[in-house]
């Protein structure tokens, strides 16, 4: 579960207790910067890094999450460049603020582009976009060691068995928190590659130093960029403190660079997400087969089989079963439903104790009711089915307003559309609809009625009326028997 955000005073180290005559010190003021300008060359992708997805979420929008549960988000500041227009639409909601790196020169030209947004602030936690693992635990871990050592710039570090690829940490001494520098893994000198500390990409520094001292950034390395892991050597050149806090869960760090980094990362986020609704009381059966995005929730006592997937913003009650091959987004599902399998659903409503499918499509805006029944092979879209309706075989009901104890016969179709606009059927309470029966809308079926099997109904049909709109059947006497007699006499011929 997402924690509630606590207010900024919560959040603050406890400061030094003043003297009872002088006024209170203020707690320092925090901001966030989320560096996610990048492109991402190494996703050879048109999509910009940061609007990749894992867990069924933009990677950016994984670490604003964590961001507002340290700072409000009118202190978060997301810097954005390579295609910030669909960026800034994608995590807009959030309310973050948005700088504009135009060019991307680097991760030190990042936050030379944020200073005027970032001076204002004693501290500023800098956060990479494309490491979406990132708890508040971790950041908020970052800050208290930065304001317990007085740092001018703090590093958060992980160990790792394979640092390949990351920047390292090069300490003043084996034991020191001091930093000397950082260097990047295209710059490591003979010896260095053997590192295993490496750099994570989050930091906190405190902005005086950081702003007095940026413009010593240079470019003179592979890729002609400023670096902000340089700050680090800048910093210790003119005596200020660096120091280095390492994480004991180096997987939150985890950078997402590759496609292949991403997938390792969405299931890493998945099967904690699994592992998550168990705590909370939810069976999920081989979880590694089963897709679930961050923000689903599942009650306690539901069964989820094999196979299935539960995406965006879905929510499932207590009781129920979700079987196989069921892929259900965006929806809310109430309590004691049973969804049956291979049912795919999409902004839909189920009300408590229904039972979906096997194979049904709820498409979006269907409301199922309590109770309620939709069977094999049926497509609803834009209706709702009243309490203890059926609907269980081969149907399509679009764009109606379906009453409870209605009876919805095999083979059902609202012709809801007429080539330009779309129509509603509406049919009341207790109303049977007949097998193969074509509802042409606009139409009312009354409170009661009876539509026969296999009618087309192109009229309303009046309360408790029976309406049988189909040919009348003709019987010829003996006709079979004569025409199997001509064809056995044309063959012996
Ligand atoms: C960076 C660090 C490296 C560290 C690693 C951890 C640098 C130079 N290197 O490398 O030491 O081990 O993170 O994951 O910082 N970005 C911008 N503007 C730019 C360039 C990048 O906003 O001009 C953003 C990217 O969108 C990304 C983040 O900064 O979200 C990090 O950039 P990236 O290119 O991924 O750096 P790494 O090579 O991973
Ligand atoms: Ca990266």
């Amino acid at each position: 579960m997402v924690r509630r955000r606590k207010s900024r005073s919560q959040n603050m180290p406890s400061k030094k207790k003043s003297s009872s005559h002088a006024a209170p010190v203020p707690p320092p003021k925090f901001a966030i910067a989320i560096m996610a300008a990048g492109k991402g060359t190494r996703l050879k992708s048109k999509l910009p890094k940061v609007l990749h997805e894992v867990g069924g979420k933009p990677l950016l929008a994984h670490v604003i999450a964590a961001a507002v549960q340290i700072v409000p988000a009118r202190d978060i500041y997301a810097i954005i460049g390579h295609e910030a227009e669909r960026v800034r639409a994608a995590v807009k909601h959030t309310g973050v603020n948005f700088v504009v790196q135009a060019e991307q020169r680097g991760t030190g030209h990042a936050i030379m582009c944020a200073r005027e947004a970032l001076q204002h602030y004693d501290h500023v936690l800098v956060l990479s976009g494309d490491a979406p693992l990132i708890s508040a635990k971790t950041i908020e871990g970052i800050r208290d060691f930065h304001i317990a050592n007085k740092a001018a710039m703090t590093i958060l570090s992980a160990s790792l068995a394979n640092p390949t690829g990351y920047g390292r940490v090069i300490r003043k001494g084996r034991t020191s928190s001091e930093v000397a520098a950082i260097v990047e893994q295209r710059s490591l000198k003979k010896g260095q590659e053997k590192i295993r500390e490496i750099n994570s990409g989050f930091y906190a520094f405190a902005t005086k130093a950081l702003f007095a001292n940026i413009d010593d950034l240079g470019t003179d390395n592979t890729h002609g960029e400023y670096y902000l892991t340089d700050m680090a050597a800048v910093l210790k050149k003119v005596k200020q403190r660096v120091v280095v806090t390492q994480t004991n869960h180096p997987d939150e760090i985890l950078g997402s660079n590759t496609r292949a980094e991403m997938v390792a990362i969405d299931e890493k986020m998945r099967m904690a997400k699994c592992q998550q609704l168990m705590v909370a009381g939810a069976t999920i059966f081989y979880p590694a087969t089963c897709v679930m995005d961050s923000d689903v929730e599942v009650g306690t006592d539901t069964v989820i089989e094999p196979f299935v997937q539960l995406l965006g913003k879905t929510r499932i009650g207590a009781d129920c079963r979700i079987r196989s091959y069921s892929v259900i987004n965006n929806s809310e599902v109430g309590d004691g439903v049973t969804v049956r399998p291979g049912t795919i659903m999409d902004e839909a409503r189920v009300a408590n104790s229904a039972v979906i499918g096997p194979y049904s499509h709820l498409r979006p805006g269907s409301e199922i009711g309590e109770g309620a029944h939709v069977g094999n092979f049926v497509e609803t879209k834009k209706i709702k089915l009243g309490k203890g309706s059926k609907a269980g075989h081969l149907t399509y009901l679009g764009d109606a307003d379906i009453g409870a104890g209605v009876n919805v016969g095999a083979g059902t179709i609202t012709c809801n559309y007429d080539g330009v606009n779309k129509h509603k059927t509406t049919i009341e309470d207790g109303v049977f609809v007949g097998s193969d029966s074509t509802l042409v809308a606009p139409v009312t079926l009354g409170r009661g009625s009876y539509v026969g099997a296999g009618s087309c109904i192109t009229e309303d049909v009046p309360a408790d009326a029976l309406a049988v709109g189909r040919s009348r059947q003709i019987v010829k006497e003996g006709w079979a028997k004569k025409k199997r007699e001509k064809m056995a006499a044309l063959k012996g011929r």
